[in-house]
């Protein structure tokens, strides 16, 4: 069996999705490749063609293995949720860059469950992708990046609803197109910072009395004592709202309105989640003045990774060449840059 899932970029609604609030991803023409063939031997083999790493596990003992701290880990931890799984050679390949927040690891662990055999599909198979993440690969993430690599659309981003788990198809104006600019800086805070930040809103959401922050309110939000907690409901609260404000500009064709959405909702991340850091600040405030960009903000779980852009499409090109330029020139850097398409989700390809 083989089968491919994409990596995502999200539009907008950062860190809202395990507070069971709004995302609009979109999946992306970047994914992973994985071939699942049978193995005599009774073991789990998963080769890496990117890393050429081979690594095995006894297929009757692989509820009990241990996480590595490395990639096999979202392999393994789909592989054990899949009840009765046979003896496979497993040969995964991707193009989604690593640590640029555009879910290789969601790519990763979509495509080798759909190849090992897993029953499950739409939000289920979402669900059990993110399982092996937060109960093996140890990150509490929500529901955003494996949702988007299960249910993309092509030509459309996906507004989801984290808490009823439906979503809708929305098609950003004509002649907007979007890249996503890598930073190639990842900061070490990552995981941990994240983990805090989930703690932070179940924290927020206990003194509230709610069940998530899906239901905070601003003056729920100024109500809370610890000035940090406060600036952290605050960002959950306006993001969800600029959710819904960029589908109902979407919506109205709006363009301009996308753009001011987008750097508030970045302003948001830097100044009440605190997940930006310099570079990305970097190039969000130049991007502003590169001619055709339309907006620009941090994508995915923060402290480095990618920029998100809409652009004016006759101008993609020489807007992420400009901005690349001045990027290199303040930090040295040779960015990559992704001119994304919106795409289909995960797919067995036979
Ligand atoms: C990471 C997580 C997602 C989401 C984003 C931030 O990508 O895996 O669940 O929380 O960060 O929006």
């Amino acid at each position: 069996m083989k089968s491919f899932a994409p990596g995502r970029v999200n539009l907008i609604g950062e860190h809202t999705d395990y507070n069971l609030g709004f995302v609009l991803p979109i999946a992306i023409d970047l994914g992973c490749e994985a071939i699942a063939e049978p193995s005599a031997v009774g073991r789990l083999t998963v080769h890496s063609r990117n890393r050429d790493e081979t690594r095995s596990w006894d297929t009757a003992t692989l509820a009990a293995a241990k996480p590595s701290g490395d990639w096999t880990d979202y392999v393994v931890g789909v592989a054990r949720l899949i009840p009765g799984l046979h003896p496979i050679h497993l040969t995964v390949s991707s193009n989604v860059p690593t640590g640029a927040g555009l879910s290789s690891s969601a790519a990763l662990e979509v495509s080798s469950a759909l190849a090992l055999g897993a029953g499950e599909r739409g939000v289920e198979l979402a669900r059990l992708c993110r399982r092996a993440e937060n109960e093996f690969a140890g990150v509490p993430c929500g529901i955003m990046d494996q949702y988007a690599s299960v249910a993309g659309v092509a030509g459309a981003a996906i507004l989801i609803d984290c808490r009823s788990l439906e979503s809708r198809p929305v098609q950003l104006p004509p002649g907007v197109a979007i890249f996503a600019f890598n930073s190639m800086v990842k900061h070490d805070l990552g995981v941990s910072a994240y983990s805090e930040r989930v703690r932070e809103c179940a924290e927020a959401s206990r003194f509230l009395g709610i069940s998530s922050l899906r239901d905070a309110t601003l003056a729920g939000a100024e109500s809370i004592p610890d000035p940090t907690v406060r600036r952290r409901v605050r960002h959950i609260v306006t993001e969800n709202q600029r959710v819904l404000d960029f589908v109902h500009a979407c919506d109205r064709n709006d363009t301009p309105m996308l753009g001011d959405l987008f750097f508030a909702s970045h302003h948001s991340m830097r100044d009440d989640y605190e997940i930006s850091c310099p570079e990305i600040d970097f190039l969000v405030d130049t991007a502003r003045q590169v001619p055709g960009i339309i907006g620009a903000r941090m994508t995915g779980g923060g402290f480095g990774g990618c920029t998100v852009n809409l652009v004016e499409q006759s101008q993609a090109q020489q807007a992420a060449g400009t901005l690349r330029d001045l990027y290199h020139q303040k930090y040295g850097f040779h960015a990559e840059v992704y001119h994304v398409h919106p795409s289909a989700g995960a797919r067995i390809l036979g």
